[in-house]
């Protein structure tokens, strides 16, 4: 132990990437021509991209090092059994299934196991988890505990389940139930963990209904992380080891190795059923490939072996968690409203407290987005009204929060970028009052915030 207090990045930069530093005219040209949608943006004309920490992070020298040994065979990859023997050792799961990313995984096994009129219970489902649920004509079902609906509530464990939501569910409807899933940590209700004991406890009914479960595991290793700041009981125990027995808990699991597999592309489904995991790979020949590729070529199955490995190392888990933190200390400070306490890989702004003259229809999370992207070149994402507002029978409601994320890239950005980040969340923070909501001009019915068109209500 060393008697400084500053945590820094723990890695050195062998090679970098220059960003391109455009004006806010230019800015406000490209934000039009995107019809106000910044995933409509060329990633050129983005000062620093916090949309996504899905497959933006930064590769290791070991990991670009492991592509090389990539064993590109099309049956029997050497590549696919280390992968096979890394993802096994994690989490104990006794088949291992590549796809090319989280939402492969998710459409394989919800198409294979669910029937219409089924029910998947969830902490909050992300996105692509509903909608692969919802077309199967399935339902998908949040149920959070309160305190995860309450942007500024503190809660050490926010993404917990409501057991007893979870339980009622059970005892009223368990026929319906096909699966019961936990998402680690909760990225739609603010990148919150999970803890251990609500693991335990979703297990406990799980085995008295006979359901299985399943993790949605994409940031495993962040929730191990938070399991031992805020669980007495891993106090002293290995992130890896917390993160084993997390998995452990679970029948199964759905992974976007995006997040805390390290890697720019590639997922993986993993269970214990024989008979799922039999129909589960007849299809995944049919979409993504032969049962040891999945969608992955030899090289990146790889680079996700090798990612799994370095992401539960403590180093990187107490400067990545702090990173974020530290976001989220200084927008605080500043008196700008955000979800409390920060989450693991994103701090989300709560654009519904923020801009209280925005009606949830306006879109307010779209207004923040929007202006943080004009004046300081920050892409961020609306996950509220847009995202989740609109009904499989068409009809539109507010969702539950109208929050921004800012999600941080792992092992991307500086200290500096973040200072910036802050001053730029700050500075529009104080226009705030001048911010005008949008109306929708076109969507599609599924996903709509991908790729709607928007008009700027001022
Ligand atoms: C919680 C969660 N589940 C599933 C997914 C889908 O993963 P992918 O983007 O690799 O399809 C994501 C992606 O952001 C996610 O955050």
């Amino acid at each position: 132990m060393h008697p400084f207090h500053t945590i820094i990045e723990p890695f050195r930069i062998k090679s970098v990437e220059g960003l391109n530093l455009i004006t806010r005219e230019e800015r406000s040209a490209a934000l039009a021509r995107a019809d106000f949608n910044v995933f409509k943006l060329h990633a050129d004309e983005v000062l620093v991209d916090l949309l996504t920490d899905s497959g933006t992070g930064a590769m290791s020298a070991a990991q670009w090092g492991a592509l090389m040994q990539g064993d590109e065979s099309y049956a029997g990859s050497r590549s696919f059994y280390r992968f096979e023997r890394v993802v096994r050792d994690l989490t104990g799961f006794k088949h291992v299934i590549p796809t090319h990313q989280g939402r492969a995984a998710e459409r394989i096994l919800f198409h294979t196991i669910l029937h219409p009129g089924d029910i998947v219970p969830n902490n909050t489902h992300f996105d692509t988890t509903r909608a692969n649920i919802e077309v199967e004509s399935a339902e998908a079902l949040d149920i959070v505990i309160a305190e995860g609906q309450q942007p500024s509530t503190l809660h050490p464990f926010k993404g917990n389940m409501d057991v007893r939501a979870l339980e009622a569910l059970l005892a009223r409807d368990a026929e319906r139930v096909r699966l019961v899933m936990v998402t680690v940590t909760n990225n739609s209700g603010g990148g919150q963990p999970v803890s251990m004991a609500n693991l335990r406890a979703v297990r406990a009914l799980c085995s008295r209904y006979g359901k299985p479960f399943f993790l949605d595991a994409c940031r495993f290793a962040e929730n191990a992380w938070f399991i031992k700041q805020r669980e007495p009981e891993f106090e002293h125990a290995p992130p890896r080891e917390i993160a084993r027995e997390m998995f452990r808990l679970a029948d199964g699991c759905t992974m976007s190795a995006k997040k805390d597999g390290l890697a720019n592309i590639g997922g993986f489904l993993a269970m214990n059923s024989d008979e799922w995991a039999d129909q589960c790979r007849t299809l995944l020949i049919l979409t993504e490939g032969f049962p040891t590729y999945g969608g992955l070529a030899g090289y990146e199955l790889e680079a996700i072996a090798r990612g799994l490995e370095e992401v539960v190392e403590e180093p990187y888990l107490r400067y990545r968690i702090r990173s974020t933190e530290y976001l989220a200390e200084k927008i605080s400070a500043a008196g700008v409203p955000i979800i409390q306490p920060a989450g693991g890989h994103a701090v989300y702004l709560d654009a519904r407290a923020l801009l209280p003259h925005v009606a949830p229809l306006q879109y307010p999370g779209i207004a923040l987005v929007n202006a943080l992207y004009k004046e300081a070149g920050v892409r961020g994402v609306e996950i509220g009204t847009v995202m989740f507002g609109l009904h499989s029978d068409g009809t539109e409601a507010p969702a539950v929060m109208d929050l921004v994320r800012l999600a941080i890239p792992r092992r991307v950005y500086t200290q500096s970028h973040i200072d910036y980040v802050a001053e730029a969340v700050i500075h529009v923070a104080k226009m705030s009052q001048h911010l005008r909501g949008y109306r929708i001009t076109s969507a599609p019915k599924l996903l709509r915030h991908f790729t709607a068109t928007f008009q700027s209500l001022d």
